[in-house]
């Protein structure tokens, strides 16, 4: 077969593969790629092979790198040299900040040009990106609420409607390959990177995650459709939650609580069927995980039954000798992460990586073996992307990338997340006559609204975001008018003027919380909301002017100080681009309010106990769990009364299911959705039980005066736990059951 400009072994690929339909679309089976990896890789040298496990950055190939040229332009000697001379199988990243889908388009078709035709063998590169709240590196595409905010709609299907949106937006732009989710729990909320994960439960996260991931990588996990990218879950294991809660600070995690808590959500992507991993920059218990045959062999692979590759995080064999201290050099560390598992090193800015391990292999000290497993994992994505059949950027995609009906979804992403903390006097909605202040940190910039991984890494560069978006201050203009609504900038030292604005209005709208961060730069000493931003609030209550907070921001940061004389309280998190418009809304009452928590929202910076907390850790007035809010916690403009909480049986028996269900009744005067959340609590184990655990939510809604019974389908697993032997074990006893403000119990026997 002669395909014009196609290097043979891409013909004979599409020759061999046979193509079965499944869910309507075309995939290669998974035998037939097996065999083709088998024939592509018999027919490599090392050099190509180490080449396939060797990821570099799009700067790195990029005209004036180190001082990459803005715009960004691929360096065609730099290029030849990483690509066709050292062979290099995977580029990553933005390289400068986001460029257009179509600019994307011309990029990976010039990366691609390079690889399929001008080296040997003609392997198309895999290109990964950070997409995780949308294509946030394709400029004017749909960027999502970021994944804290995703978990506080409690709704599924928008988990996997963004996974969708999100493939589509990514595979326009010509990449297949999307680093996110991040499936660490977060369970430290200094942690910067917090906002990236989908809250404190693994239920939650994991309910979440599962649906991001078959969003992205379609229900069959057909990731050659032309709208779908592999995914991958990140960082597997523990990164979520340094003791500091500094980013990149160690981990100590006894193996029962990695257990019971951080390995089901990796677990549930792993079922999934997601494509690829990328490991914790840190460590676990005095061990670096990018050095560990027991997390990425034994664990990952052995028992959780992953089936993909293992692509190691940004700099990370260097950080085995640099930071971490376990190897001397870097011979050493690449050595020790090759043979803990990493298959594909993101090196991301030197081509030494490939020369060492070259010489590890012929010296010996890397088994041959070794390499051939990991250039076959990662081949196998590379067909099953569908790559090899067609490696470049799709044109027919473009037109849709960030249209309209991308950007309801993001809308209803948005309202959904918004969290109404407080709302004394039933202050909100306001009246849209009212007359109201806007000031506030974060009142009149998208960057705040969005966080990093937006544009550029950090976020932060307010120029760059789109100008058909709306700040909150731009949104609450559009929806009560620009006679209603008045803005000062809040400057650091204006407190003064902005009182005096205040006091003739019927409401202040205060926008406070975080300016964007990403990664370690984000790094915190304290949780408390800054000072200033406290002042300001205080100030301003002095008008007796009612206060609106509205808390922009990727971490719960305390404001104990201002929380009670705020009339209302809304918590936004990071709602993306659509988030002006949503929060605009919620003010307004155009949308009900119905985020849930999900995450514990602490009162005290010390005092950072969970929802699920130990019996022990909340007995009495001297130690309990008194955060400012708990997890699943909401309000809503209506209200809803929960009751006929009833159980199928009170005895259930081994291998039996259980049947739970409530009626919930909207008794305002107002639609709502309300999120029924079941949590199960074991009254006694062998090994001390939490309080409560959540086991199964629902998200209804209903009109005003209707009732709907929710039922839960229980089985034995809901109510196991991870034994005193580190296995799971289920025990006969006695089990609460919570749902709303009701409580019941069964015998499992
Ligand atoms: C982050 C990863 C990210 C990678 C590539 C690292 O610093 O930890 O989450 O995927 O950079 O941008």
């Amino acid at each position: 077969m002669k395909c014009k400009g196609i290097p043979s072994i891409i013909c004979s690929s599409i020759m061999i593969i046979l193509l079965n339909v499944c869910s309507g679309s075309l995939i290669a089976s998974e035998n037939d790629i097996d065999n083709k990896v088998d024939e592509v890789l018999s027919r490599m040298t090392l050099e190509e092979k180490v080449g396939q496990m060797t990821q570099i950055s799009l700067e790195f190939i990029s005209k004036g790198y180190p001082n990459t040229e803005v715009p960004l332009t691929l360096d065609p000697e730099r290029m030849r040299k990483v690509i066709v001379d050292h062979h290099v199988g995977s580029i990553l990243n933005v390289g400068t900040h986001a460029h257009t889908a179509e600019r994307w388009q011309e990029i990976i078709t010039e990366l691609q040009n390079m690889a399929v035709t001008q080296s040997r063998l003609g392997i198309p590169i895999i290109y990964g990106i950070d997409a995780v709240h949308g294509a946030n590196y394709t400029k004017d595409a749909t960027l999502f609420p970021q994944s804290i905010a995703m978990a506080a709609t409690w709704n599924k299907d928008l988990s996997r409607q963004e996974g969708e949106i999100t493939a589509y937006e990514v595979r326009a732009s010509g990449i297949p390959w999307n680093f996110n989710p991040v499936l660490g729990m977060g369970r430290q909320p200094l942690w910067p990177r917090l906002w990236e994960t989908y809250g404190e439960d693994p239920y939650l996260a994991s309910v979440m995650g599962y649906e991001y991931i078959k969003g992205l990588e379609g229900e069959n996990n057909t990731i050659s459709q032309n709208n779908k990218v592999a995914a991958c879950m990140k960082h597997y294991l523990g990164y979520s939650f340094p003791l500091t809660g500094q980013d990149r600070t160690p981990a100590w995690i006894p193996e029962r609580m990695l257990r019971e808590y951080f390995i089901p959500p990796f677990q549930a992507a792993v079922d999934a069927g997601i494509s690829t991993v990328m490991v914790n920059s840190s460590e676990i218990n005095g061990v670096p995980v990018h050095s560990s045959p027991f997390y990425l062999k034994e664990l990952l692979f052995d028992e959780m039954g992953f089936e993909g590759f293992v692509v190691s995080d940004w700099l990370d064999i260097h950080n085995l000798y640099q930071r971490e201290k376990v190897a001397v050099d870097y011979r050493d560390a690449i050595k020790q992460a090759v043979m803990a598992g990493i298959d594909m090193s993101m090196v991301p800015l030197d081509l030494d990586f490939s020369t060492i391990l070259i010489d590890l292999v012929k010296k010996g000290e890397v088994p041959i073996s070794r390499i051939d497993e990991a250039v076959r994992r990662i081949l196998k994505v590379k067909f099953r992307i569908g790559l090899f059949d067609n490696p470049y950027p799709d044109p027919s995609l473009l037109s849709k990338v960030g249209c309209e009906k991308f950007s309801q979804v993001n809308r209803q992403a948005a309202r959904e997340a918004i969290t109404l903390l407080e709302n004394r006097d039933s202050l909100l909605p306001l009246n849209k006559n009212a007359r109201i202040l806007v000031t506030g940190p974060t009142a009149d910039k998208l960057s705040v609204l969005n966080g990093g991984w937006t544009i550029t890494w950090q976020g932060d560069q307010e120029k760059l975001y789109p100008q058909g978006k709306n700040t909150i201050f731009e949104a609450l203009v559009h929806t009560f008018g620009k006679q209603n609504v008045d803005y000062i900038e809040y400057s650091g030292d204006n407190t003064t003027q902005i009182v005096n604005e205040a006091k003739d209005k019927n409401a202040v709208i205060l926008c406070l919380g975080e300016q964007p961060y990403c990664e370690t730069p984000g790094n915190i000493k304290d949780l408390s909301l800054e000072q200033d931003q406290i002042k300001l609030a205080k100030a301003l209550y002095k008008t007796n002017v009612p206060v609106i907070l509205i808390l922009v921001e990727g971490r719960p940061r305390i404001i104990q100080e201002i929380e009670s004389s705020a009339r209302a309280i809304l918590l936004a998190y990071l709602p993306g681009m659509e988030g002006g418009n949503a929060i605009a809304e919620v003010i307004a009452g155009d949308f009900n309010p119905c985020g849930k928590l999900p995450l514990t929202y602490p009162r005290y910076p010390n005092d950072l106990t969970l929802y699920d907390h130990k019996v022990s850790e909340d007995i009495n007035e001297f130690c309990n769990y008194n955060p400012q809010w708990p997890f699943g916690y909401g309000l809503s403009y209506t209200t809803f009364e929960f009751s006929n909480l009833s159980l199928d049986k009170n005895i259930m028996h081994k291998g039996e299911e259980l049947k739970i269900s409530v009626t919930v009744k909207n008794t305002g005067k107002r639609r709502g959705m309300q999120v029924v959340q079941l949590y199960i609590g074991d009254r006694v184990a062998s090994v001390t039980p939490s309080h409560k655990r959540l086991k199964k939510f629902s998200k209804i809604d209903l009109e005003p005066g209707e009732s709907r019974q929710v039922t839960f389908l229980i089985q034995e697993k809901d109510l196991g736990f991870i034994g005193r032997d580190n296995k799971p074990i289920i025990e006969p006893g006695d089990f609460n059951v919570f749902i709303g403000d009701l409580q019941t119990s069964f015998t499992y026997k």
